[in-house]
């Protein structure tokens, strides 16, 4: 592997795997990365430590069959621009993409290799090319529990999502600020005075909220100070398409589509910045002890950390706040709920441009590399 190229860099997602390769010095094993553009060409790359061409068109079939692997972070439109006539032009390098376009397509293997090490293996001894990155909130899924799935434990699971603004984009994250950023500006006299009647605070807040004023551009309706209970299309059984993907792509992972867990569950946005989170329902198969599925889950990877059912660890420990920007994947409130033995809680948090985005590309990438 030789040439490597990268396409959508320069976005939220492909800013995140910069910053990564950078500090994993991933670009020390790639002897030609070469940047394309769809808006810039010919202009200077970026400083990745060493010489690289200036920017080519990202959408010159020619220049992108040059590369024995290309890495975008573009989106799914690219995606589907690019990648048919690159293939139809008898491009045979490895295509690594973070976009869903391809994902569930019989070619592509989802990677996520803490979890899916020898479904990616026994792809790459069978030829195939075709390596997509997971959907955010069922990559974090799996980095937290992998250690129940791979073991066949799980009869079925049902996840409740709280939803960070980064999965909509970057323009959302702002859109969040700006929301509570209007919110306070509303009360803020009031605030100021500690003589002020809380619930006078609270009917300001809410005429600001409904009021043609506050920013929804992007959301479409208030986020900060409420959330949203729909992510992504509306299916015609009443699914989202984040719901969906739950089932389909968690088993795609684990190579188990001809046998499958029955996953599914409700897709909430909620006011957090870059981390998901999620509580899940899981049958097990079998009434296990709290501390062997502790062991369970501790032991399938080194980012995962299970928090012990503590009120005071549980809230310094497993929240957006604390696992923002970093790779940890905390998993905690594992208790047996009132339903029987066999039914188990959970909780997770994880940082959705992280393992829910750009880290499992970025390992893919070292793999064809190594
Ligand atoms: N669809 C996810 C979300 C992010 O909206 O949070 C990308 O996987």
């Amino acid at each position: 592997m030789k040439r490597v190229g990268f396409v959508g860099w320069r976005g939220m997602v492909g800013s995140v795997l910069m910053g990564r390769m950078l500090a994993e010095k991933d670009f020390d094993l790639i002897e030609e990365p070469v940047f394309f553009t769809t808006s810039q060409v010919g202009q200077a790359g970026p400083d990745i430590g060493k010489a690289i061409p200036a920017l080519k068109d990202a959408t010159n079939i020619d220049e992108l069959k040059a590369m024995d692997a290309i890495v975008s972070c573009q989106g799914g439109d690219y995606t589907k621009q690019v990648f048919k006539d690159l293939r139809g032009a008898g491009w045979k390098g490895y295509w690594i993409d973070a976009a869903s376009a391809l994902r569930m397509e019989q070619d592509s293997v989802i990677i996520l290799d803490p979890v899916n090490m020898d479904v990616i293996k026994s792809a790459l001894a069978s030829g195939v090319k075709d390596f997509i990155g997971g959907n955010c909130t069922v990559s974090l899924m799996l980095m937290a529990l992998g250690g129940l799935f791979n073991r066949d434990q799980v009869e079925w699971a049902s996840a409740m999502t709280y939803q960070a603004a980064s999965g909509a984009g970057a323009k959302n994250m702002r859109e969040l600020l700006a929301q509570m950023g209007a919110a306070h500006a509303s009360v803020e006299t009031l605030l100021a005075d500690p003589a002020s009647a809380i619930l006078d605070i609270d009917r300001d807040v809410a005429a600001a909220m409904r009021s043609e004023a506050f920013p929804t551009d992007n959301f479409g309706v208030p986020l900060a100070g409420s959330l949203i209970p729909w992510i992504d299309t509306q299916l015609p059984n009443g699914q989202s398409r984040e719901e969906w993907k739950g089932g389909a792509e968690t088993n795609k992972i684990l190579g188990r589509e001809s046998n499958p867990v029955p996953i599914d569950g409700l897709c909430v946005r909620v006011g957090a910045m870059r981390c998901h989170s999620q509580a899940l329902t899981i049958k097990l198969k079998q009434n296990l002890p709290i501390d062997e599925i502790e062991g369970m889950l501790a032991e399938a990877n080194d980012w995962v950390k299970v928090i012990p059912n503590d009120r005071e660890r549980t809230v310094q420990e497993l929240t957006p706040a604390v696992v923002n920007g970093t790779l940890s994947v905390p998993v905690g409130r594992l208790r047996k709920l009132s339903m029987g033995e066999d039914y188990l809680s959970a909780f997770t948090v994880g940082d959705q441009l992280l393992w829910g985005a750009a880290e499992p590309l970025r390992r893919m990438l070292r793999i064809l590399l190594q």
